[in-house]
């Protein structure tokens, strides 16, 4: 069973609902559009027995740009105060972070912002040896959401995750692979496939072991992951409209470089 949301195509074979982003004219930057037909699908997909694996995929040039700063620039102008938690990109984040059954992920190429945080809600993780990962949200005058600042420390160490958080450069497949952020590294062309054989394992296997098997590894942590996103949200509504986050949306849809001087 195939589905085209245009920018996200969902595709269903052998117990394996496939979730591919297709923006890729835009780097597979995620619009409120986006969030909230990848949250339909991960809900969907929760309920349907016919699901036993979920894979998340770009293609081998791109994974995902994160979210789309023209979005960031509207939201952070508009005349309300935002409450992200209203907004379709809390319902995703809030799905992932949620989603009882098994998660595969394939990343090829540009991983920003989100692009990266929602890996970490993700049950294994292939990427190609092109997969550049980056969390640039201080760069942006930003700061980290989707649990990242809880789990990111717990997987690389306090001092990777403030390398990783606050310089926000970015960082390359084997150094992912090292941190355990993801599980193998392969050539770009052979990832997604590599994801899908796994999910089909995956979808072989008794699914209410499976998902007994997650809840138990994940014990009381998704209560203090949806906690943690919660405080995070509030956070990053707030810098959103704060002049450095205003002229680093600006620079980069200007192509410059933002200038944070007296910020
Ligand atoms: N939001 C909106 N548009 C984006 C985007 C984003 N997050 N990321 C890329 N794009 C657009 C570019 O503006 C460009 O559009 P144009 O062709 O109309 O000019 C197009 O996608 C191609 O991007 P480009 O920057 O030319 O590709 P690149 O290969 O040189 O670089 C990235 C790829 C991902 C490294 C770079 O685009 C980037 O840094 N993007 C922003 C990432 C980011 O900060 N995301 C927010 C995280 S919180």
């Amino acid at each position: 069973m195939s589905e085209n949301l245009q920018d996200i195509l969902v595709h269903t074979e052998a117990g394996v609902t496939t979730l591919t982003f297709n923006r890729v004219e835009k780097k597979n930057s995620f619009t409120e559009v986006m969030y909230g037909a990848m949250a339909d699908v991960l809900q969907a997909a929760a309920q349907d027995a016919g699901v036993r694996c979920v894979v998340i995929q770009g293609d081998a040039t791109v994974f995902s740009a994160g979210n789309d700063i023209g979005d960031f620039l509207r939201q952070g102008q508009s005349a309300q105060p935002a409450d992200m938690t209203e907004r379709p990109v809390w319902r995703f984040l809030k799905a992932i972070a949620s989603f009882p059954k098994p998660l595969v992920a394939a990343v090829c190429g540009p991983a920003v912002g989100v692009g990266t945080t929602l890996l970490l809600h993700c049950d294994l993780v292939y990427a190609g040896d092109n997969a550049a990962f980056a969390l640039p949200f201080v760069n942006l005058g930003l700061c980290p959401e989707a649990a990242s600042s809880l789990l990111l420390p717990r997987m690389f160490g306090m001092h990777r995750a403030a390398e990783a958080l606050m310089l926000g450069e970015p960082f390359m497949a084997e150094a992912a692979l090292e941190v355990g952020l993801v599980n193998r590294v392969v050539p770009p062309t052979e990832c997604n496939a590599l994801a899908q054989q796994q999910a089909r394992k995956l979808a072989a296997k008794p699914l209410s072991s499976l998902m007994a098997t997650k809840r138990l590894m994940k014990g009381a942590q998704t209560e203090q992951v949806l906690q943690v996103m919660l405080d995070e949200s509030r956070e990053f509504g707030r810098l959103m409209r704060e002049p450095a986050a205003r002229e680093a949306f600006g620079a980069f849809l200007e192509k410059r470089k933002p200038d944070f001087s007296g910020m």
